[in-house]
């Protein structure tokens, strides 16, 4: 069975879609006008009801869909090279396909699959970039173990340039005030995100730098998040690695910010996620890298770094251990001005774990992690098995 997701309407992207699907059963459902709010990163579909999202709007039936589904093809606009927020606001809603223990597939760290591997492919209009559109594909499909069904451009776009601007001249010299924007689509209070910036500005302190934050999660911050952004020469975007790129959440928000400014600016980019590999950031920093020239500002760099899922789950000094380290790259950031340094490159680890690292990983520390788990969702009175089926 193959769903058609179709964030744009058009019927003209549905004829080139029946075209591509021939005789296959398949359904296209137009969701364009439907209600489907972003993820909000509340893990519910995994440690409290696993497999049911907590979000009671028009994807409950399209999740009851996909889970029947081998084929997915996900029809969606462009913007900043990159599909827009209302395509990859449908994405970010798979989680549930997936449940909360990690193991290694293919030689990568991945989640298990809730229910059967599912193959994603992408009709996309705009100028958007063709590599970056044909990596998203891939990756997405490989976390749910399946393979791509490849990037098309709708009219035949295929091919053109992505909308890059050349980028700007980067500023030096150390920070004296930084905006930080917390892009992640959780409350402030849950993120992890939050917990990484509070001890990264710390070391910013240290040095005498002075810093303000808002939250996209809190959508009556956003006129004061785009005011200081455009008030300050410095902004820092600290956010969670969300379905292999940026929250949908957060290219909502970014959609908002003018494409021109006043005063020179620059932009860096805290990149996090779950996953401990390297490798997993590399599409998220390959769209970050774009962004600034495309809102008139220059690049500071992005800083990456995996294994932030357990963040919120411990306290005390478990907590600080997995925190701290971003305080001393608070430090080297506001005394350089920039990520772009050895110490920022060094802070990600590795791009993926030696062979026999992994195999000691699953063996000893994914069993713990995995029942660490078992305890937080038991914590949050989880009634069902953490790999459960629901549909
Ligand atoms: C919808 C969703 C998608 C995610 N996708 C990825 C991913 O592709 N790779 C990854 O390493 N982590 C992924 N994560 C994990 C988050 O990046 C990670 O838990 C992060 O610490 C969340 O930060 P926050 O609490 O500030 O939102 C995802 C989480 C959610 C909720």
């Amino acid at each position: 069975m193959t769903i058609v997701l179709n964030t744009i309407g058009l019927e003209a992207a549905s004829e080139q879609i029946r075209t591509l699907i021939k005789d296959q059963e398949a359904e296209i459902i137009d969701t364009s006008e439907m209600k489907i709010a972003h993820c909000m990163g509340c893990n519910q579909c995994w440690l409290k009801t696993p497999g049911i999202c907590a979000i009671k709007d028009d994807y409950e039936n399209i999740l009851k869909k996909l889970v029947k589904a081998d084929n997915l093809w996900l029809v969606s606009d462009t913007h900043f090279g990159f599909l827009d927020y209302k395509g990859k606001r449908v994405m970010d809603r798979i989680m549930p396909l997936l449940n909360m223990y990690i193991g290694f597939r293919d030689g990568w760290m991945r989640h298990e699959l809730r229910y059967h591997p599912l193959n994603i492919g992408l009709l996309y209009k705009g100028e958007a970039s063709q590599e970056m559109m044909e990596d998203w594909c891939k990756r997405t499909a490989a976390n749910i173990a399946g393979h791509s069904l490849g990037a098309i451009a709708l009219d035949g776009t295929q091919g053109s340039a992505c909308a890059y601007k050349e980028a700007l001249p980067v500023m030096s010299g150390p920070i004296e005030h930084l905006v930080i924007i917390n892009g992640s689509p959780r409350t402030a209070k849950f993120s992890n995100t939050d917990k990484i910036i509070h001890s990264f500005a710390k070391g910013l302190e240290e040095v005498g730098a002075t810093w303000e934050l808002h939250n996209i999660s809190s959508r009556t911050e956003w006129d004061a998040a785009r005011e200081a952004f455009l008030t300050h020469p410095r902004t820092l975007i600290a956010l969670p690695l969300y379905v292999e790129c940026v929250p949908g959440l957060l290219l909502e928000f970014i959609e908002t910010l003018p494409k021109e400014r006043q005063t020179p600016g620059e932009l860096s980019f805290l990149l996090h996620g779950g996953m401990d590999e390297g490798n997993e950031f590399r599409l998220g920093e390959h769209f970050l890298q774009g962004l600034p020239a495309q809102l008139g500002c220059s690049y500071g760099g992005t800083m990456v770094r995996g294994g932030s899922f357990r963040i919120r789950t411990v306290e005390g000094e478990e907590r600080a251990k997995m925190v701290t380290p971003f305080l001393k790259m608070g430090r080297v950031y506001a005394q350089k001005g920039t990520f772009n340094t050895p110490e920022a490159k060094r802070f990600t680890g590795p791009e993926q774990y030696p062979w026999l690292l992994r195999k000691m990983v699953s063996l000893l520390f994914m069993k713990k992690v995995n029942k660490s788990f078992e305890d937080f969702a038991q914590s949050w009175g989880c009634a069902r098995p953490l790999d459960d089926k629901p549909y």
